[in-house]
C-alpha cells in the first residue's frame, strides 16, 4: 500500500534520525496477494461508498431533493445541488429501486426519487443566471442547498437535463412496473404540457442541443462530445416514454431532434488519430490542445442506447481508452512508479491546470474518472462476451497489446484490415481485460484512505487524495463499478471455463443479490 509504505517512509526517516535505529523493511507481498486484498476490500469500499452517497442526499438543513455535489463547504466549496452531479447520484438510486424487493426498502427509495423530482420541478422554474424556464434556465450548472438561484455568474451547462432524464425515465419504468399510479407520471413527469420535469428536460434539450456550452468539466466554451451523446440517449428514450404514454407528436419531434444528432456525432472521430474527440468545431485553447478527454468513455457508460452507435467495442472508442492510458501514464509521477498490480491512474484530460481547489496548477487523477475506466473494461468485457466476437482493428490493436494475452493476437497484415475472433478463443482476451479493470480499481484501493472516504483526485506526486471530501459521483462512480464487474463475472463463469470463484453479493440497500 503506498500509502502505508509513504507514511513508513516518512515514519521511519523520523526514527532513523531521532533513534537512529535500523527498520526492518517491509515484506513484499506475494505475487497474487492482491487480488485477495481487493476482493476483501471491495465490500467494505462499496458499503461506504453507499454511506456517501445517501447521507449526501437530503442533508441537515438542505431542502428536500438535495444533493449535495460534496461534502464540502471551504477549499472548494462544493456544498451545492449540481444538477449534472445530482443526476448521476439519482441514476445509481433508481437502480436500486429497480433491484429493491423489500417493501420498506421500495417505499424509502422511491420517497427520495419523488422528492428528487419535485425538488427538480422547483428548480426548472427557478429564474437563473441564465435565464428562466422559457429560455435556457434550464442549463443552470448549479443551486443553493435551499432551491435558490445561485447568485452569481456561471456558464451554462446542457448536459444536466439529459441526465436527469435519463434517470427519471429509469425510473419511470421501475415504478409502474411495480404498481406505480400512472397519474402521478402525467402529473409531475410527463405530461401534456412541459409543465412536467422530464418533458421540460427533453423539450429543452430538442431545442438547445446544437448550442455551445461549458460541457461536463464546467471549462471549455464549446460543443461536447459528452453532451451532444447523452441528449440523444435521453430524447430516444424519451420517443418510447412518449409513446407509450400517447403523445405522438411530442415523439415525432424528439425523434426528429435525435435524428439530427446522429448526424453530426461522426464528426467527433479523429480519423487520423483514431480516437473521438470531446469537442469539435471548437477553438482550442493552452488546457485543450488536444480534446482528448475522459469524458468520452464516461459519456458512453452512462448512455451507451445499445444501437451500435459509440458502442463500447467501436474501434475509435477503444482507440481513445488506450490513448488515454498512454498518456497519463506518462504525464502522473504517481503513474510512473506504480507497481505490477496496479492500473493507470487516470484524470479529465492532459492538459486539466485544476488541482481540486486551485487553477493554473498541474491537474491530477480524479478518482471518478479512474473508476469509470475500469468500468469502461468490465462494460466493454461484457459486450465481448454478449456477441461472443472480438475485432482487433488498426486503431485498436495497441490496445489488445497491452492486455498481454498469449499467444498474442496475431497483428493485422494491413493496417486497414481487421482481426476477428470468436467462440471461446475470445476468454483470454477477456480475463485480461477484467484483471486490467482489477488492477485500476487496486490502484484507487492503494491510493484511498483506509476509512473509505473518497476525495475527487488523487495527487499527481504524492498518491495522497486530495480536493472535495467525500465527493458524491466518487462514490457513484464506485457503486456501478462494481456493478458492472458483478454483471461481467457473471457472464464469464456461463462462457467461459473453468467458471470463476463466485464474487460475494454487496450488503447495503439494493443488495446486488436481489434479481
Ligand atoms: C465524510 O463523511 C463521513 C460520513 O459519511 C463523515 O463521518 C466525515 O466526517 C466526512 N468527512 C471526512 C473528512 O471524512
Ligand atoms: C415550455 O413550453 C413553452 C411554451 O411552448 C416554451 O416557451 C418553453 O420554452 C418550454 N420550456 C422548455 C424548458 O422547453
Ligand atoms: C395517483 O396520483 C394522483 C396525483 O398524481 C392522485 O391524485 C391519486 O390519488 C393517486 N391515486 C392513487 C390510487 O394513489
Ligand atoms: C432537424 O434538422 C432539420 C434540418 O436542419 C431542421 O429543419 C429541423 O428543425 C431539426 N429538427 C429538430 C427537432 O431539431
Ligand atoms: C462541425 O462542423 C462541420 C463543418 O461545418 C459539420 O459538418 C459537423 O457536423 C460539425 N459537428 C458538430 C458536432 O456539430
Amino acid at each position: 500500500m503506498k500509502l502505508i509504505l509513504y507514511t513508513l517512509f516518512v515514519l521511519s526517516t523520523v526514527i532513523l534520525t531521532t533513534r537512529a535505529q535500523p527498520m526492518t523493511p517491509p515484506t513484499p507481498p506475494s505475487l497474487n496477494d492482491w487480488k485477495q486484498q481487493l476482493e476483501e476490500w471491495i465490500p467494505r469500499q462499496y458499503k461506504r461508498s453507499v454511506q456517501g452517497i445517501f447521507d449526501n442526499i437530503n442533508r441537515p438543513g438542505t431542502a428536500k431533493g438535495c444533493i449535495v455535489a460534496a461534502d464540502s463547504k471551504k477549499q472548494p466549496d462544493y456544498y451545492y445541488n449540481w444538477i449534472r452531479d445530482a443526476a448521476i447520484t439519482m441514476q445509481v438510486v433508481v437502480t436500486m429501486y429497480e433491484r429493491a424487493t423489500d417493501p420498506k426498502e421500495i417505499d424509502r427509495l422511491e420517497t427520495i426519487i419523488k422528492e428528487y423530482i419535485a425538488f427538480n420541478h422547483k428548480l426548472q422554474h427557478t429564474p437563473n443566471y441564465n435565464g428562466n424556464f422559457y429560455t435556457d434556465g434550464l442549463g443552470a450548472a448549479h443551486f443553493l442547498v435551499n432551491g435558490d438561484a445561485y447568485p452569481g455568474a456561471w456558464c451554462i451547462e446542457n448536459d444536466g437535463p439529459a441526465l436527469r432524464a435519463l434517470a427519471i425515465i429509469k425510473f419511470t419504468y421501475a415504478y409502474l412496473a411495480k404498481g406505480g399510479n400512472i397519474s402521478y407520471i402525467r402529473d409531475h413527469v410527463f405530461g401534456p404540457t412541459n409543465n412536467t420535469l422530464t418533458r421540460a428536460d427533453l423539450d429543452y434539450i430538442a431545442r438547445v442541443w446544437p448550442n455551445e456550452n461549458c460541457g461536463p468539466w464546467e471549462e471549455l466554451y464549446g460543443i461536447h462530445f459528452f453532451d451532444q451523446y447523452l441528449q440523444r440517449t435521453a430524447l430516444l428514450r424519451g420517443v418510447k416514454l412518449a409513446e407509450k404514454l400517447g403523445y405522438n407528436n411530442i415523439a415525432k419531434h424528439y425523434q426528429r431532434a435525435a435524428e439530427n444528432i446522429t448526424q453530426v456525432l461522426p464528426s467527433y472521430i479523429a480519423k487520423d488519430f483514431g480516437i473521438v474527440w470531446e469537442s469539435v468545431n471548437t477553438t482550442h485553447d493552452t488546457n485543450h490542445e488536444t480534446f482528448l478527454d475522459t469524458s468520452t468513455i464516461l459519456a458512453i457508460l452512462h448512455g451507451y442506447n445499445h444501437d451500435d452507435v459509440f458502442a463500447p467495442t467501436n474501434e475509435y472508442v477503444i482507440g481513445t481508452a488506450n490513448m488515454l492510458r498512454l498518456v497519463f501514464q506518462d504525464i502522473y509521477p504517481v503513474n510512473m512508479r506504480k507497481e505490477e498490480d496496479e492500473g493507470t491512474l487516470f484524470g479529465r484530460f492532459p492538459d486539466d491546470i485544476y488541482d481540486g481547489y486551485t487553477s493554473n496548477v498541474p491537474g491530477n487523477p480524479w478518482i471518478l474518472c479512474t473508476l469509470g475506466m475500469a468500468q469502461y473494461y468490465y462494460e466493454l468485457a461484457a459486450e465481448w462476451l454478449k456477441h461472443e466476437k472480438i475485432v482487433i482493428g488498426k486503431w485498436s490493436k495497441d490496445f489488445f497489446r497491452h492486455l498481454r494475452v498469449m499467444p498474442p493476437p496475431p497483428p493485422p497484415p494491413q493496417s486497414s484490415i481487421s482481426t476477428t475472433i470468436t467462440g471461446k478463443a475470445i476468454c483470454s482476451y477477456v480475463s485480461a481485460l477484467l484483471e486490467e479493470g482489477d488492477r485500476v480499481l487496486n490502484a484507487i484501493r492503494k491510493h484511498t484512505v483506509p476509512s473509505g472516504m473518497f476525495t475527487e483526485e488523487i495527487d499527481r506526486y504524492t498518491g495522497f487524495e486530495q480536493g472535495a471530501i467525500n465527493l458524491t459521483w466518487s462514490y457513484d462512480a464506485f457503486v456501478t463499478a462494481v456493478w458492472s464487474r458483478e454483471d461481467v463475472h457473471k457472464l464469464f463463469s456461463k462462457y467461459c471455463e473453468p467458471p470463476s470463484p463466485p464474487l460475494p453479493s454487496m450488503p447495503g440497500p439494493g443488495g446486488l443479490s436481489s434479481p
